[in-house]
C-alpha cells in the first residue's frame, strides 16, 4: 500500500502562515512514493484549499462535529469540510481525548459520521506512560479500536494512527520494536472487526517524535505503514525529509 506521510499542525500556522508555508511545501521534492497530507486548523482550511489544489499533496480537519448540521454553535460539519475539499479527518486525537473529553463513544460517532459523508477517517489510539509501565498497552488500544470503530464501514475507506501518548510531543520516539509490535497487535484487532483484507489494506501510521532521524528505522517494520508528524511537520523542509528516508 502507498504510505501516508501526515502533518498534523495542532493550533498552529493560522491562515496567513499557512500560505506561506505551503507555498514552501509545493516547492520541496517530495517522495511520489508517499501519500503526502496536512492537517491544519480549521480556520485555515480554505487557504490550504486554494494552495494545495491541483497539486498531489491532500488535506484533511483536526476535528467535526457528528452531525450533518443544525443547533451546535462553535462545532463544524462533516460535510463542509467536504466543501473545502478535505479528503481526511483525525479523530480521537489524545489532545481531544486529555483536553476535550473525547471519549470511544465520540470517536465511533465521528468515525461514522466522517465515512457516511465520504471522508477517510484516522482514527488516534495509543497508552499513557502508566498504561504502558503497567502492561497495559495492548488492552487499551484494542479497547479503543473496539468502541472506535464500532460504527465502521468495512467497504469504506479508514486509516489508524498509533500514537503513544509518553511520546508525543517529548523527544522520546517509541523504537521501532515497540512500534512494531502495537503495530501487528492493531493488525490483528482490525483483522477480527473487519476482516483480514480490510485489515491488510488498511494504513497504521505511527506518531510521537517523528523527525527525519528516526523515520527510517521505524519505516523498515512490516506493519508501519507512515507517520503522522506534529512538530516535526511545522517545518517545510524537515517534513518534506521525513518521506525521503527509504519507503
Ligand atoms: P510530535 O511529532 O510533536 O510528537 O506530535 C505527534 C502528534 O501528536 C501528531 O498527531
Amino acid at each position: 500500500m502507498k504510505r501516508i506521510i501526515a502533518g498534523n499542525w495542532k493550533m498552529n500556522l493560522g491562515p496567513n502562515q499557512a500560505r506561506v508555508f505551503l507555498s514552501e511545501l509545493t516547492k520541496q521534492d517530495l517522495s511520489k512514493k508517499a501519500e503526502w497530507v496536512v492537517f491544519p486548523p480549521f480556520v485555515s482550511l480554505a487557504e490550504t484549499q486554494k494552495a494545495l489544489t491541483g497539486t498531489s499533496i491532500s488535506w484533511g480537519a483536526q476535528n467535526a462535529y457528528p452531525a450533518e448540521k443544525g443547533a451546535f454553535t462553535g462545532e463544524v460539519a462533516v460535510p463542509m469540510l467536504i466543501d473545502l475539499g478535505c479528503r481526511y479527518l483525525l479523530i480521537g486525537h489524545s489532545e481531544r481525548r486529555q483536553f476535550f473529553g473525547e471519549t470511544n463513544d465520540s470517536c465511533a460517532l465521528k468515525v461514522q459520521t466522517a465515512q457516511a459523508f465520504g471522508l477517510i477517517p484516522m482514527l488516534c489510539v495509543g497508552e499513557t506512560l502508566a498504561q504502558r509501565d503497567s502492561n497495559a498497552t495492548q488492552e487499551v488500544v484494542t479497547e479503543q479500536l473496539e468502541k472506535g470503530l464500532s460504527e465502521a464501514h468495512k467497504d469504506k475507506p479508514l486509516t489508524i494512527a498509533y500514537e503513544p501518548v509518553w511520546a508525543i510531543g517529548t523527544g522520546k520516539v517509541a523504537t521501532p520494536e515497540q512500534a512494531q509490535s502495537v503495530h501487528l497487535a492493531i493488525r490483528k484487532v482490525l483483522e477480527r472487526l473487519l476482516g483480514p483484507a480490510k485489515a491488510k489494506e488498511t494504513a497504521i501510521l505511527y506518531g510521537g517524535s517523528v523527525k527525519a532521524d528516526n523515520a527510517a528505522e521505524l519505516a523498515k517494520q512490516a506493519d508501519i505503514n507512515g507517520f503522522l508528524v506534529g512538530g516535526a511537520s511545522l517545518e517545510p523542509k524537515s517534513f518534506a525529509q521525513i518521506g525521503s528516508v527509504p519507503l
